[in-house]
């Protein structure tokens, strides 16, 4: 099985003959990988057992790592969900479709395999409107983890999603580059106060504006065995290209010769390196490969799976400059620190302290 990339076309999307189908496929049981505004999900019929067995072999993802389920209508809401709360209700009508998924109680009809046996269950309303055509053509809510094989960086590109599942899947929608980059954030509804459990593009302060006091997961939960995450995702290693990345921290220029002597001992034993930088004018880096990742959390969102995934074929480590929470996001920083599975030197310190080698 070599799934076929076809292209979908933004306007009028539900006419498509790729949509068409991709749904076709679906009610079938089969795997289709689609666009959202975050990033590229793997789409099966949630009511089917099976299609959603499928997906958890086809990325090869842990069977205790729950599903989110993507609706196109809040309505449908109540075919996998019940009991919202208000504070619930006025997320739905402020954020979606957009990227915000809500952890809700759990309808009995709605197969446990989709939220590895938990009584809860993940569901958000993608803002693309190829996502929604699929969802709705489909006639059936559809699980949607992202697109890659459990562990590497998210598929912005449909070649993203081509390089990693091609031969495990049927379809693959291309819908292009995804708008945002990174995935949706993920709140906790059935505990009080509810707890952000991810983050992403909608911050912290635009939930508590309108819901009050939130609760945000410590920094490093999820690596340490001893703080167990609330969010079952939350505690593998993610994101991770197969080079070594490790994370620089320390004064910008200390970091910059850190970067040059690593670089060059790494080419000493024949091993090539790439740089992630946030300054426009990193300069150069002797025989590093840079890429600029940009300076905003938005842009860097964007970039940096795609970065990531390109480094990852060129070199065998990559170093990238500390994330600046201020400059790039937590959300873009939590996923940088997950990928380095937090391996960080200290540009002041050695290598030898920092336990890299
Ligand atoms: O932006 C997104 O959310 C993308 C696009 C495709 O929609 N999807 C996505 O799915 O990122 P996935 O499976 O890669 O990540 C889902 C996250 C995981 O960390 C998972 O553990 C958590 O949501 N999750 C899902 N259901 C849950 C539940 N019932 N309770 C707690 N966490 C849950
Ligand atoms: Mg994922």
């Amino acid at each position: 099985m070599r799934a076929p990339v076809v292209k979908v076309r933004r306007f009028r999307p539900e006419r498509s003959p790729a949509i068409i189908r991709a749904a076709a496929l679906l009610r079938a049981g089969g795997l289709v990988a689609f666009p959202t505004e975050t990033v590229y999900g793997l789409a099966a019929d949630a009511f089917n057992p099976e299609a959603v067995k499928r997906v958890f072999a086809a990325k090869g993802r842990p069977s205790d790592n729950p599903l989110i389920v993507h609706i196109a209508d809040p309505d449908d809401v109540s075919l996998a969900a019940k009991g919202l709360s208000e504070k619930s209700r006025a997320l739905m009508r402020r954020f979606w479709p957009g990227p915000l998924t809500l952890i809700l109680s759990r309808k009995k009809r709605l197969p446990g395999i989709v939220s590895a046996q938990a009584d809860t269950v993940a569901v958000r309303i993608p803002d693309d409107r190829i996502a929604r055509a699929l969802i709705r053509a489909a006639g059936t809510p559809l699980v949607g983890p992202s697109a890659n094989l459990s562990g590497r960086p998210s598929p912005t590109r449909a070649q993203h999603v081509a390089a990693d599942l091609r031969d495990r899947i049927d379809l693959i929608l291309d819908g292009g580059r995804t708008h945002l980059g990174i995935e949706s954030t993920v709140m906790d509804m059935t505990v009080s106060p509810p707890a952000l459990l991810r983050f992403g593009a909608i911050a912290p302060k635009e939930i508590e504006a309108l819901i009050g006091k939130i609760s945000l997961p410590e920094t490093g939960a999820g690596l340490d065995p001893a703080v167990r995450p609330r969010s079952p995702g939350m505690k593998y290693r993610h994101y991770a290209p197969r080079a070594e990345l490790v994370i620089i921290d320390g004064p910008a220029g200390a970091v910059q010769e850190k970067i040059q002597e690593l670089i060059n001992k790494s080419f000493q034993k024949g091993r090539k390196a790439g740089i992630i930088s946030f300054r426009k004018r990193a300069g150069r880096a002797g025989k590093g490969m840079v890429r600029y990742a940009g300076s905003s959390p938005e842009v860097v969102a964007k970039r940096l799976f795609s970065i990531l995934r390109d480094l990852d074929k060129a070199v065998d480590l990559i170093l990238c400059e500390h994330p600046d929470e201020r400059k790039v996001g937590r959300a873009v920083a939590d996923r940088l620190m997950r990928a380095a599975g937090y391996r960080m030197i200290r540009a002041a310190g050695s290598l030898e302290d920092a336990g890299h080698e």
